[in-house]
């Protein structure tokens, strides 16, 4: 199957996925977009020789024209699947429908707990116990979209928002490319009710 990943920044979970795609996961990672030139994901990806493209939103006036350009520089590279990997852009719902079961957010927090930003901080200031990461399908609802595998670490009493951060990130590494092997194996889809089915689950 061919991914596609979208990313803003350092781009880590980019990094898991070009891994297991090297380690021989049956995936190929085909491009990479960002929307901000300066994103270290960039480096990451020309270190692994995959094509990358930069898509400045700041060259935009109205989100839908951006996101146009976005859906025809996306189609230009021809993926199974599109992954956002800290894609800081909120995307408009005709965009997304066009990508309905075919595009997948992962987002640091237990999802449908703690949507929107500042994940960690605010788990902290609710003073839950535990905390983790969703990967989910994209809808137009932010955060909302169906869930398809979580990760949960625990929450210590020592942590502030950058150990708790780095807790979660490490579990994002390994769910990521799991729920992105299980797509391109054929055994994962959004069925007909909007209801993530994996195949040979227990
Ligand atoms: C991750 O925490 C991801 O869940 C969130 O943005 C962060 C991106 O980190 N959506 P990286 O760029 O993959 O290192």
């Amino acid at each position: 199957a061919r991914i596609l990943v979208l990313i803003s920044g350092g781009g880590s979970n980019l990094q898991a996925l070009i891994d297991a795609a090297t380690a021989g996961a049956p995936f190929v990672i085909s491009a990479v977009v960002s929307n901000r030139s300066d994103a270290f994901g960039l480096e990451r990806a020309r270190r692994a020789g995959i094509p990358s493209a930069v898509l400045d939103h700041r060259d935009y006036g109205e989100r839908a024209d951006y996101d146009a350009a976005l859906a025809t520089l996306i189609e230009s590279f021809t993926p199974d699947l599109v992954t956002l990997a800290g894609f800081m852009r909120i995307l408009t719902p005709h965009f997304v429908a066009g990508y309905s079961g075919r595009m997948l957010n992962i987002h640091p927090s237990l999802l449908p707990k703690f949507r929107g930003l500042q994940t960690h901080r605010r788990v902290l200031e609710a003073r839950e116990s535990e905390h983790g990461a969703s990967v989910h399908f994209v809808t137009a609802e932010l955060d909302g979209g169906p869930v398809v595998v979580q990760a949960r670490v625990a929450v210590r009493p020592e942590d502030d928002a950058e150990t708790l951060a780095a807790r979660v990130l490490a579990r994002e590494h390994v769910i990521y490319p799991l729920a992105v092997r299980w797509f391109a194996e054929g055994r994962l889809r959004l069925n007909a009710d909007g209801v993530p089915w994996l195949d040979g689950a227990p």
